[in-house]
């Protein structure tokens, strides 16, 4: 059943867990999320970004989640729109018949600059109205995404701040959220605690202080009813890694946040969790492996299979240790 961000992380809250959401951009990536949530009886959020449904088009968007949803009635499912860009983006997805929608005021309409604190504050603001006379959930965000390591957004096609951040644009200020809040009425709130989108968050293995979990408690200390949600947490798996690697690919080397960190997030107010770049790993490795070992084999169902396995496998895990599994 198609149930709201609001309704679905406030079970969350009250049972100190967390919700993977998943980027969604094909029938693969769908079955695949939908496939683990069955077998470990999560919830699910499946959002579509502003690049979903240019690859994909939205009627074709709409239909795949509406169909994961007819497949499995007993599952609820958050239909949400990941980083809406402006006011007219957030109406299409609302009247496309999604359950929540992503505000995205951080940056302006380019998804790149940066913008004042009283334009996201206004933009918000006006999404929260239209969206919550329509039973949709919005959610805002509030400082600008970027590794605490490199300084920079990191995101190759979509949504990044261009440039250098300074320290203070990458921890999103507790005052700040909590009048963020108060004025915007936002049901959750994407937070800057040093993760980046995409692929290249960190040069290093990351240490156990890769995010700052302090920034975490104090935001939620002051905006306890407000879910926070956390960008840019693929965890970016080594061994998908070496995969790639070793079947043609050049990705390099590079590092994502540990899985355990997410978790010490979680215990702190965190609710959703975003993630894109592991499914992506896992069904490119998959995929060349498939090729590269079945060189007879010209059946897309065959890679695509391996993919939906391999894509299936990593939200399993993500279901298990964030406690979304059971909850269903
Ligand atoms: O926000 C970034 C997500 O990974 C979506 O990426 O815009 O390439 O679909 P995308
Ligand atoms: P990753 O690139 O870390 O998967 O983050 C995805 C995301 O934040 C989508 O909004
Ligand atoms: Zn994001």
């Amino acid at each position: 059943a198609l149930i709201s961000m609001r309704q679905l992380l406030d079970h969350a809250a009250e049972h100190g867990y967390g919700v993977p959401a998943f980027n969604v951009n094909n029938l693969e990536q769908m079955r695949a999320i939908m496939e683990a949530a069955e077998q470990t009886d999560s919830p699910v959020i499946v959002q579509a970004s502003a690049g979903a449904r240019k690859y994909a088009g939205a009627p074709f968007l709409r239909h795949l989640i509406l169909a994961a949803i007819e497949e499995w009635p007993h599952i609820p499912v958050c239909m949400h729109q990941d980083h809406g860009t402006s006011m007219p983006v957030c109406q299409r997805s609302i009247q496309l018949g999604f359950s929540s929608v992503m505000m995205d005021g951080s940056l302006g309409e380019d998804g790149k600059t940066p913008t004042s604190y009283e334009y996201n504050v206004d933009v918000t603001k006006r999404v929260v109205e239209i969206a919550h006379a329509c039973g949709v959930s919005v959610e805002g965000e509030l400082g600008c995404l970027g590794s605490l390591e490199t300084g920079t957004a990191g995101e190759e096609d979509g949504i990044g701040a261009e440039g250098t951040l300074d320290h203070s644009q990458l921890l999103t200020d507790p005052e700040e959220a909590a009048d963020f809040v108060k004025k915007t009425g936002v049901d959750a709130l994407a937070i800057a605690i040093g993760t980046s989108h995409g692929a290249y968050k960190f040069t290093r293995p990351p240490t156990g202080d890769i995010l700052a979990i302090e920034r975490i408690k104090e935001i939620h200390t002051r905006i306890p009813n407000t879910h926070l949600v956390m960008h840019g947490s693929s965890s970016v798996p080594q061994d998908w890694l070496k995969i790639i690697d070793e079947f043609g690919g050049d990705m390099g080397e590079t590092y994502g946040v540990p899985v355990e960190e997410i978790a010490e997030g979680i215990k702190h107010g965190v609710r959703k969790v975003n993630i894109d770049t592991d499914l992506r790993m896992a069904s490119t490795g998959a995929i060349r492996r498939h090729l590269a070992e079945n060189r007879k084999n010209f059946d897309p169902r065959k890679y695509f299979t391996a993919a939906t396995k391999a894509m299936k496998d990593i939200c399993v895990a993500r279901y298990e240790a964030f406690g979304t599994a059971g909850n269903a």
